[in-house]
């Protein structure tokens, strides 16, 4: 029995690509709520749910259910050859959670948070007729050709292919804790970030040239960075002045995650679209993008499709997923437990000098780490990441040297304090 998880690793190595980076050595046999089990027993406790994408906890009954009765009945039709209810039902569903005039706005299913994103700048472009993008550094928004030229999280995602990204240009997203223009603090520097798109507005791109602005209101993968008050209202307005398009990478941030269905929610910024994707499938590939209803109306029928969006099977889980969040009341327990794991980091960082900082809303919340003389921490990073996987916990780094928190919304504080006693005591071993 013990070899079977060594044998499934070996295996893997000998026949899938090297570039599928593995944070941890753990071959996953089966998951329940809150834990992952491997195929000799051992149980983890999931601080990262997937990637943010469990916001419901691993096989939760009723999206198993639903899943089931649905794959009895119709497992694929394809939305271009006739229409299907679990589709609609999902569309209705995300327009009625969504924020302000996205409410009476339409949708499209895709496959994934790349496609999401895809999708959205080809309408952008589309609409407005203009050229470009303007996407922030410290951003993650997939790995296709368009989503991967918006991304700036890392250079990794960019080498030898940046000469066949068109059209985006990218400003400092507002990462305060290390003020990409070295100001103090947020109370100090005016939103000096926004004044910088000001700048690049009147010096680099022409508005009359740019389709849109893509953020991710909480920055995900990037560091789970979050932007200071009156940043996003601010690029809201200077869309609003130049005519160009807001879209919100909610891939990540929506659904719940942050305390609130969607991360715009926290500052009441209206986006003109939103891309969503990891837990809109409750675990199967899912995407969408939910635009203001002028947006989607202006696009031909056939100009942008797909063969599985929407698939049913997905829909149904992703409808079963929506409404356990809002049944079982999972968002404001995002926001007790992730206050709670905050608090708990804040007291071991007065003896812990390695924690440099703490962010995070709801249950999407970094620890970042750091070294003696402030820099990012990013050597030690991913060991500390395999021994806390080595000791019954799962989760992944954000940024260049964070801990990234994001368990199943459903985490109980009890569950929480157990895996965060263990981490803590790994830190200590390893201070500075
Ligand atoms: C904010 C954001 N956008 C887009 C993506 C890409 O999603 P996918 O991996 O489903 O293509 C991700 C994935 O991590 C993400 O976090």
């Amino acid at each position: 029995m013990e070899k079977k998880s060594a044998g499934i690793i070996e295996r893997d190595h000998a026949a899938v690509a090297s570039t599928i980076y593995r944070y941890t050595d753990i071959a996953f046999e089966r998951g329940e709520g809150v834990y992952l089990y491997d195929f000799e027993g051992r149980k983890y406790l999931d601080f990262v749910a997937g990637i943010a994408t469990m916001n419901v906890g691993h096989c939760h009954p009723e999206v198993v259910e639903a899943i089931t009765e649905q794959a009895r009945t119709l497992l694929h039709g394809a939305c271009h050859i006739g229409y299907m209810e679990p589709y609609v039902v999902l569309m209705e569903a995300l327009k009625a959670i969504a924020p302000g005039d996205l409410k009476n706005g339409k949708g499209i299913f895709v496959n994934s948070g790349s496609e999401a994103v895809e999708t959205a700048i080809k309408l952008a472009r589309f609409i407005t007729k203009r050229p470009m993008i303007l996407a922030f550094t410290d951003s993650f928004h997939g790995r296709t050709m368009g989503a991967a030229a918006l991304t700036a999280s890392n250079t990794l995602y960019r080498r030898n292919l940046t000469g066949l990204f068109s059209g985006v240009s990218h400003t400092p997203y507002p990462y305060c804790y290390r003020c990409p223009l070295k100001h103090e603090s947020a109370d100090k520097c005016g939103l000096a970030c926004l004044n910088l798109i000001e700048k690049t507005l009147e010096t680099v791109v022409p508005p009359e040239d740019l389709a849109a602005i893509i953020i991710e209101p909480i920055a995900g993968e990037g560091g789970y960075i979050i932007p200071p008050d009156g940043f996003l209202q601010g690029l809201r307005e200077i869309c609003d002045r130049h005519g160009i398009l807001l879209i919100a990478d909610e891939v990540q941030s929506g659904l719940g995650r942050t305390g609130k269905m969607f991360a715009v929610e926290h500052w009441d910024v209206e986006p003109d679209m939103v891309c969503m994707a990891k837990a809109l499938g409750g675990g199967l590939p899912l995407g969408a993008v939910l635009a203001k209803a002028e947006l989607m109306d202006a696009w031909p029928p056939a100009a942008q499709g797909t063969t599985f969006g929407g698939n049913p099977v997905a829909c149904r889980a992703g409808s079963a997923t929506l409404k356990i969040i809002q049944k079982e009341n999972l968002m404001p327990n995002a926001v007790e437990v992730g206050n709670y794991i905050q608090q708990r980091f804040h007291k071991a960082q007065k003896e812990l000098p390695m924690i440099g900082d703490i962010r995070g809303k709801g249950l999407m919340i970094a620890v970042e780490l750091i070294n003696a003389d402030g820099s990012p921490a990013g050597e030690i990073i991913k060991s500390l990441v395999k021994e806390m996987s080595s000791n019954g916990i799962v989760l992944t780094k954000c940024g260049a040297s964070s801990i990234r928190f994001a368990p199943p919304l459903t985490i109980t504080r009890e569950q929480a304090s157990k895996g965060v006693d263990i981490i803590i005591e790994i830190l200590r071993k390893h201070q500075w």
